[in-house]
């Protein structure tokens, strides 16, 4: 890794679609100074049902754009490239990666939940991960891990508000509540774009956002390196999809306004 970064340079963030947007919102507000890019890949959407090959060539493609950018760092703001390539990828650039799942789950942890529940994409909940990076801290946690396939659809589709929405979400509600958690991590970053309705069903308190927890902990790492950026303005932000850029301005709304469409970018 290069010592002497210089910390003008922007920190990347991606996803799927606009989930991603759930921890950036966070992590603007509590760090406005830095310059930053966020890429929405909404060409390869939804990435819960794809396979390990796949998602790796969509997070090399992506990583290798960021790449030409100069970045300092990259925040993989999607639970599923975390569970599925970050172990394969995080070696492969000079730049700091920072996963969602592997950079929460030891604060999580910390609290030796008796039972905690997780609702996540296909992919997340097939990869365990959750489980072992829970038990790792607290072996006693038992880890209740629901698959949710339809829910990245609401959100990028604007479907929040419909009545399949409402009955999907009912039923993987009471489906968890059925193992008593005293948590429930929402584990795909598209999913507290739900909080609204699922609280229909269970007191929002219940649910863990992870992106709260992430964004301290990059925060914290860009400290410790010394590469936070000590600008005084506002810092820079730019963004890109690989599709649909104003479904992208709509859909985003729920967490974040964007002022210009994304630039469409082929990658
Ligand atoms: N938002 C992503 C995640 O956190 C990806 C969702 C998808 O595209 O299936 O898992």
């Amino acid at each position: 890794m290069n010592k002497e970064i210089n910390k003008n340079l922007p920190i990347g963030f991606f996803d799927s679609g606009v989930g991603g947007l759930s921890v950036y919102s966070k992590f603007v507000k509590l760090l406005p100074n830095e310059n930053t890019i966020y890429f929405g890949d909404l060409k390869n959407i939804p990435y819960g049902n794809k396979s390990k090959n796949d998602l790796l060539m969509f997070a090399r493609k992506i990583l290798d754009f960021f790449k030409t950018q100069n970045v300092k760092a990259v925040v993989i703001a999607c639970n599923t490239s975390s569970a599925i390539v970050y172990e394969t990828v995080k070696n492969e650039y000079d730049f700091e990666i920072y996963p969602i799942i592997q950079s929460c789950t030891k604060v999580i942890s910390s609290y030796n939940y008796e039972i905690i529940g997780v609702f996540a994409t296909s992919a997340t909940i097939k990869s365990d991960i959750y489980e072992k990076e829970i038990q790792k801290y607290s072996p006693k946690t038992k880890v209740i891990q629901l698959a949710c396939p339809n829910w990245v659809n609401f959100v990028e589709n604007k479907t929040i508000e419909s009545k399949e929405c409402l009955l999907d979400t009912k039923f993987q509600i009471e489906t968890m509540l059925k193992h008593n958690p005293q948590k429930i991590i929402l584990g795909c970053t598209h999913f507290p774009y739900l909080t609204k309705i699922l609280s229909n069903f269970v007191s929002k308190d219940i649910f863990i956002d992870p992106a709260d927890i992430f964004v301290e902990y990059i925060k914290n790492s860009l400290c410790e390196k010394s590469i936070l950026n000590d600008n005084k303005t506002n810092g820079r932000k730019e963004f890109y999809v690989s599709a649909s850029p104003q479904n992208f301005v709509e859909s985003a709304k729920v967490f974040y306004e964007l002022q210009t469409l994304p630039k469409l970018i082929e990658l």
